[in-house]
């Protein structure tokens, strides 16, 4: 039965530990590199605003949930669900949300860990002064010929799955919890070391006026699919992440508590993130609406001209390796625990397999920045399309049907069992919003992205 279902893979040490493997997993590339870059190509501050409400109406009803599902299924994702249908007498079917959960971790660690590569590189042309007094071209040419390079991009790309793999073949407590523990309070005063970097460059205030500053003009249909793909993303959910941490959450925690904190913490170093880095593009005459380059070809530039840039400008490349390490270790989890459970195999056998696929995807990646960089499909090379996939199709649709799961197929009592809610009013404010807003918001979004709306 639900109540007595333990882990095989072990627990966290507290619900503190869970708070912040939870939050590690969440703050990532998708918080330092992507959103700035997002908010730049969208405009700024009304793409800004729609995120933040999908991270409110979509992003906490739907967090609650996949902790809530990993708690009482206590396995992998696909078990999981499958297990806590089974208990409710509902179709086994619904265990395909487990199924597109793993797939998209298997896809998006793939290429997050050859653009985390890159971050890692970055260090060292940092460290190495190689930005010092360069201009704008040059920089350019440095990051053209960095990623034309496939063998470089491997060599990084296999340090990130190396240690990713090593952390999660250490297990639940060894590994995970004892890296996150020590990696992400290091990451949070590096951010706040370069924030008040970006202070002092005098332009702090364009950087808050052009994030918090809406301009409705500039936000077009297929920029509200990328703030709700991306608030799927920057909280890892819908990717069995999450759920994979929650089935290690201690039974008497409150689930709602640590959904709170995790949403806080990943969107104050989303935003303040932004606070570091727009202030930069801005005090060196640049413009923020690079793309994915913006930090690894704006953002250089910035540091090459700025007094002490070669110091701070490594710190920021150390902090975004964190952060993305912290990630990938979670994305490397729901794959390994499937295919222990699947194969009853040793943990480490499991992390290596998992870790040798993940690194031969990788490399078509690595070579759509070089080999081939021409389409892939639907126009895209095959990075873009995996971006795509996981974060625009894969994440909503996984996260719609898991929220129809949770709150309109599995019983009331349950959810309210599982969530410690019982009786609370609280516990109505997510049931009804979890019924009657999330699943809507998330469709309308998804419909008029695809064009369903036009002439209306
Ligand atoms: N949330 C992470 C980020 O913002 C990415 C991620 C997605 C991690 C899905 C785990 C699962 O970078």
């Amino acid at each position: 039965m639900a109540e007595t279902r333990q882990s095989i893979h072990g627990q966290w040490t507290s619900r503190f530990a869970f708070i912040l493997a939870a939050t590690g997993a969440a703050v990532g590339l998708g918080n330092i590199w992507k959103f700035p870059y997002i908010a730049g190509e969208n405009g700024g501050g009304a793409f800004v605003l729609v995120y933040l409400l999908c991270i409110l109406l979509v992003g906490g009803p739907l967090l609650m949930s996949e902790i809530l599902l990993g708690r009482r299924g206590r396995q992998n994702p696909i078990n999981s669900i499958r297990s806590i249908a089974k208990d409710e007498n509902r179709s086994k079917y619904w265990a395909v949300i487990g199924l597109m959960g793993i797939v998209a971790s298997f896809l998006i660690l793939s290429y997050y860990s050859v653009i985390a590569g890159w971050a890692l590189d970055y260090v060292f042309k940092s460290g190495m002064g190689q930005f010092a007094g360069q201009n704008a071209q040059s920089i350019d040419a440095t990051f053209d010929k960095f990623i034309a390079n496939p063998w470089a991009l491997i060599f990084w790309h296999t340090i990130i799955i190396g240690f990713t793999v090593f952390v999660v073949a250490r297990g639940v407590q060894k590994g995970i919890e004892s890296a996150v523990r020590f990696m992400f309070p290091l990451m949070v005063v590096l951010l706040l070391i370069l924030v008040g970097y970006a202070m002092d460059t005098g332009y702090f205030f364009k950087g808050v006026e052009f994030l918090f500053h809406p301009d409705f003009a500039k936000l077009t249909p297929e920029g509200f699919l990328t703030a709700l793909g991306h608030a799927f993303f920057t909280l890892s959910l819908a990717t069995g992440s999450i759920m994979m941490y929650g089935a290690y959450v201690p039974k008497q925690s409150s689930i709602a508590t640590a959904a709170i904190w995790i949403i806080i913490a990943d969107t104050a170093v989303a935003l303040i993130s932004g606070l570091a880095i727009f202030p930069m593009v801005f005090a060196n005459g640049l413009v923020p609406s690079a793309g994915p380059g913006l930090i690894f070809q704006t953002l250089p530039i910035a540091f090459g001209q700025m007094g002490f840039g070669r110091i701070f400008g490594t710190l920021f490349f150390i902090m975004l390796v964190i952060a993305a390490f912290t990630s990938a270790i979670s994305l490397l989890e729901p794959t390994v625990a499937w295919l222990m459970e699947r194969l009853k195999i040793m943990r480490l056998q499991a992390t290596i397999f998992a870790g040798i696929g993940i690194w031969l995807l990788g490399i078509g990646t690595v070579l759509s920045f070089n080999a081939m960089p021409g389409h892939f499909l639907f126009g895209m090379n095959f990075f873009d399309f995996l971006d795509y996939l996981t974060a625009n199709i894969l994440l909503p649709l996984g996260g719609l049907l898991m929220i129809i799961f949770t709150a309109w197929v599995l019983p009331r009592h349950t959810t309210e069992d599982e969530l410690n809610m019982k009786g609370k009013v609280y516990y109505r404010l997510w049931l009804y919003g979890s019924r009657f807003i999330t699943p809507f918001a998330i469709l309308v979004v998804f419909l008029g992205s695809l064009g369903l709306f036009n002439g209306f």
